[in-house]
């Protein structure tokens, strides 16, 4: 696939040694600015590794699909990388999350997070996925301004849940419906009917308003 306005996007299903350093390199690059993408510190090169062959077992189980761009061409250096992935639960199965994009810090401000995201949201639209969830740590405006421009919306927001060291923020929880109107599926939203159901005694009353669980049916049809 071809972003619209920028190189081309690689689906990544295997990794020799130049795609593992490249994939080092960039990760290391994020995590010494103190990136926001999953790790704690500068992981090791061994720790890389060990994280894109699981990335990539994933891909190999068709669980998740990985993005990279090279905008120097097919033999230049990969400076994005991000992926979306199933959900594993049964019941949520049918939707997926966007993981872990980033780009080198000396290759930001060119669009291609930009290029990369749509690609991912194109590909995930294609294989099916109705729901595409993220999560952005509070702090992360650079992020959160990305993916609002590519049209999520904010559907929650756990206060000060992400946690390093001493330092708090929020998981801000972004979700994009990649369904079309015509969906064709029964849409309950929250209200007690179908599997699993289950009504609450007249002598229990529910809170209502924001927060409540007695939110009412999404929107669309
Ligand atoms: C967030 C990140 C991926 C953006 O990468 P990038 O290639 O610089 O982004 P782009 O140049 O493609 O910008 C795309 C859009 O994102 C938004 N954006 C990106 N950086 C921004 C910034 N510093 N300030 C405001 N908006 C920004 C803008 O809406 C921009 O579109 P526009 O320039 O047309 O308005 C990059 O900063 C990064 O890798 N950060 C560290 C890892 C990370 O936080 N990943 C997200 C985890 S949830």
């Amino acid at each position: 696939m071809t972003g619209a306005d920028g190189p081309p996007v690689e689906w990544l299903a295997a990794a020799d040694d130049g795609v593992r350093a490249d994939a080092h390199r960039l990760v290391a690059a994020v995590m010494e600015l103190g990136g926001a993408v999953g790790w704690l510190g500068v992981p090791s090169r061994a720790e890389t590794d060990e994280w894109l062959a699981g990335v990539l077992g994933s891909v190999a189980a068709g669980r998740c699909r990985v993005g990279v761009l090279r905008p120097g061409g097919g033999a230049g250096r990969i400076e994005a990388i991000g992926r979306w992935s199933w959900y594993d639960k049964p019941t949520v199965a049918v939707n997926a999350e966007i993981l872990q994009l980033m780009v080198h810090p000396a290759a930001r401000g060119r669009r291609l997070a930009r290029v990369l995201l749509a690609a991912l949201v194109a590909d995930a639209r294609a294989h099916g996925v109705e729901t595409l969830t993220l999560d952005v740590r509070g702090n992360n405006h650079a992020a959160m301004a990305l993916y609002e421009r590519a049209g999520f919306e904010v559907y929650g927001r756990l206060p000060d849940f992400v946690g390093v060291g001493a330092e708090r923020w929020d998981r801000v929880l972004y979700r994009l419906d990649l369904r079309k109107g015509d969906y064709p599926v029964r849409r309950h939203g929250s209200r007690p009917v179908g599997a699993g159901s289950s009504t609450v005694r007249p002598s229990v009353r529910h809170r209502t308003g924001p927060g409540s669980a007695l939110a009412g049916p999404p929107d669309g049809p």
